[in-house]
């Protein structure tokens, strides 16, 4: 199939609308026409270091335009959900844990399939693709049918894209990780687009308190739009002492998105001596430092990939908590033509907009 990419340039993270040639797929293989795409900052990471031509994108959403020989349960027509992929055949897969699947990193992150080639040409050279499962930043894509998530026929594909990572990975830590009853009292350290889906999936679980940090009013407002109880700017004063003052038990739940290790220091110390950080961020810092007692009276640090979720389950539930007005996503979105992807991007990384979609 001919179809339009979005390709790497240089390592200036800038991207050039190209034609390229997708391969049919294979038996265990689906051809998806996108609708929409959203960008997420694990894209705008990669895209500072992967080779030219390299196609990366990871939240797409669009219509099944053809189906491998071997795939079942997916048909032509049907509207679909990308995310990332997975073996399906090793222990975590077999336990319903595909994130932490062992061979996450090759199939998700090396730039083709299991065996090495990629569905993907541009001048009739092999290039990077099967980012995450997809390679979405294009107009169709070939994507394994473990990363599939059949949608509801009533579902808007112009908003479905971020479903499949961003607004994935922050409520499904809520839901799967941190379960926060009634009475509980959590923080979301980075208040973008997975934290804001992690503020709307504690306040759709009930949260007695929840607490937004972020280092932008403009952030801080939002979150507050979601159901954040209590914004604070992480640049004044003492972080951990000022969450004392609002939650003074401690949490029982907290939430890293800013990779940066004095939150995730203070989101670990705020927590009462049951409590759970979720580390989810990849930002600046490579080491935390994290007092030695903190840890050894009881407190859990866990990093968690994809909201430790399995997408085909958790991907069509938040669909159905948007539908019911539940989990506002649609506040958080600024849509952008595919052609605009480099304004997209720039807006992305100005922090001016919190979850861009690209639309075909
Ligand atoms: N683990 C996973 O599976 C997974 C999946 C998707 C995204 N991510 C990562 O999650 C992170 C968040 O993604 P996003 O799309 O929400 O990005 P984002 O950039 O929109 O959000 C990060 C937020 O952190 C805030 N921030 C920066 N420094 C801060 C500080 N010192 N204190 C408090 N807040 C601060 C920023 O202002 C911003 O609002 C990224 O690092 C991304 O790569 C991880
Ligand atoms: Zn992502
Ligand atoms: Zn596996």
């Amino acid at each position: 199939v001919d179809i339009t990419v979005a390709a790497v340039t240089d390592s200036s993270g800038s991207f050039s609308l190209l034609p390229a040639e997708l391969e049919a797929p294979r038996a265990d293989e689906v051809l998806v026409r996108l609708v929409s795409v959203g960008i997420c900052a694990t894209d705008l990471h990669f895209a500072t270091f992967l080779p030219t031509n390299a196609v990366l994108g990871h939240e797409g959403a669009g219509v099944v335009e053809a189906v491998g020989a071997g795939v079942t349960g997916v048909r032509t027509g049907d509207r679909v959900a990308l995310a990332f992929t997975s073996c399906g055949s090793c222990k975590q897969c077999r336990s319903a844990a595909p994130s932490y699947c062992a061979q996450f990193d090759a199939l998700n992150f090396a730039g083709s399939r299991p065996d090495g080639t990629s569905a993907l040409r541009i001048g009739g050279e092999p290039v990077y693709g099967h980012f995450l499962g997809q390679s979405t930043f294009a107009t169709h894509a070939v994507a394994n049918v473990r990363s599939v998530v059949k949608l509801a026929d009533t579902v808007d594909l112009r908003s479905a894209g971020p479903f499949g990572c961003g607004f994935l990975t922050g409520a499904g830590t809520v839901f799967n990780v941190l379960k926060p009853g009634p009475a509980s009292a959590v923080a979301v350290f980075g208040a973008g687009a997975v934290g804001l889906a992690a503020v709307m999936a504690a306040a759709a679980s009930g949260a007695e308190t929840i607490v937004a940090v972020d280092v932008s009013q403009s952030r801080l407002k939002a979150a507050e739009g979601v159901g954040a109880t209590h914004v604070l700017d992480s640049r004044h004063g003492d972080l951990v002492e000022r969450l004392r003052e609002v939650v003074p038990g401690g949490l029982d739940g907290s939430i890293d998105t800013t990779g940066r290790a004095e939150v995730v220091s203070a989101a670990v110390t705020a927590l009462h001596t049951r409590g759970i950080c979720a580390v989810v961020g990849v930002g600046p810092s490579d080491a935390v430092s994290i007092d030695w007692r903190t840890l050894l009276n009881g407190r859990t640090v866990t990093g968690i990939i994809s909201g430790s979720a399995v997408p085909q389950v958790l991907v069509p539930q938040l669909l159905e908590l948007q539908a019911a007005g539940r989990f506002p996503v649609e506040k958080l979105m600024t849509r952008y033509a595919f052609e605009d992807i480099n304004e997209a991007a720039a807006a992305t990384r100005r922090g001016d907009v919190i979850k861009a979609v690209l639309t075909f």
